[in-house]
């Protein structure tokens, strides 16, 4: 029979395979010859906790800046955005403390302001979309389970003239590179509107010391964080790694300007992993990559803004200027 077939919805994702995914992640990357692995996988259910109590940590600074540029500054970012009625767009939510912030002051400015947060798990959004529902009932709250453009492009088929505030906080465009940042922020402008808004967080070149404690805590959070990624092909995949034979190392490339994560072994080992059908030999002393957070100059987030078609309206920072949320108008 002679003929094509388009595959879409529900039948795509049916056929979507996320541990596969992650199998034929893990082969390629750990059969480089710098070894590496994708930070993506760092956020299963332990990863995500882990996630929550690095960001509760006194040495890890990010969370806290953040959340004091929110409380000072979030009536401003309120007021530039409040013209119509509103989408309050949220990429990377977490568990939507830091949002809810900026949500207060909204509904103190009397916005109509729907929150939706988007992201590829349910599980993230059902529990986000029941916090939300409990901790803010004044706001309506329509969480979206999807890839982040199919989302924007789905809310904007809706064509129900809201101006959408897009939010990427916690410096989560820190573990892009950098042509990866403008990628990704050029796809959004694909699919927001002239006059919508973007709120981006981003984190500051500042003293390497304070970077260093940041992403080598004294609480062992970050490690157990960094680990968690070995625990986690163990599980999923199979695999035999002993994570106490590797350690974390979080160090700052000062080309790059990024913080850059390591496991390394501690011994010359082989780790086998079932689901791969093979096994993998560390050397001594060996690292395998396993993330990048970039940091910026402020002249860094403004050329970022010219490249990829936005207008700065405002920069918000933090009493020590560790931090910067920016907050970017579309122009098309
Ligand atoms: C999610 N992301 C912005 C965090 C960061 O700072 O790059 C993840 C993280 N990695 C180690 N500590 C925190």
């Amino acid at each position: 029979m002679t003929g094509y077939h388009v595959l879409e919805g529900e039948e795509l994702s049916r056929l979507r395979d996320p541990t596969r995914d992650f199998a034929l992640d893990v082969l390629s990357g750990l059969s480089e010859d710098h070894k590496k692995l994708d930070s993506r996988y760092f956020y299963d259910d332990e990863g995500s906790r882990l996630f929550q109590a690095i960001m509760g940590c006194d040495d890890y600074y990010p969370t806290d800046c953040e959340r004091e540029i929110l409380e000072n500054h979030g009536r401003s970012i309120a007021a530039t955005c409040a013209g119509a009625p509103l989408n309050a767009i949220d990429l990377g939510a977490g568990d939507g403390a830091k949002t809810k912030i900026l949500l207060r002051a909204l509904v103190a400015m009397g916005v109509d302001c729907r929150y939706v947060p988007i992201d590829i798990s349910e599980g993230a959004i059902a529990g986000l979309v029941e916090k939300m529902g409990e901790e803010m009932p004044e706001v309506e709250v329509q969480g979206l389970v999807c890839e982040y453009t199919d989302g924007l492009n789905w809310l904007s088929s809706l064509g129900d003239k809201r101006t959408n505030l897009l939010l990427f906080l916690g410096s989560n465009i820190g573990n892009f590179n950098k042509p990866r940042a403008r990628a990704f922020l050029r796809r959004q402008w694909t699919s927001l509107q002239d006059g919508d808004y973007a709120l981006i967080g981003f984190d500051l070149k500042k003293d390497i010391e304070v970077l260093l404690r940041a992403y080598n805590d004294s609480d062992g959070y970050t490690a157990a964080f960094n680990k968690n990624l070995l625990t986690r092909i163990n599980r999923e995949l199979g695999g035999n790694f002993v994570p106490e034979k590797f350690r974390h190392y979080g160090t700052y490339d000062v080309f790059s300007g990024a913080m850059v994560s390591y496991l390394v072994s501690l011994e010359k080992q082989d780790v086998e992993i079932e689901a791969l059908g093979r096994s993998f030999s560390f050397q001594a002393w060996e690292p395998v990559h396993t993330e990048y957070s970039y940091k910026y100059l402020e002249s860094d987030i403004e050329s970022l803004a010219a490249h990829t078609g936005y207008v700065i309206e405002a920069k918000y920072r933090d009493s020590k200027h560790f931090f910067v949320d920016s907050l970017w108008r579309v122009s098309k």
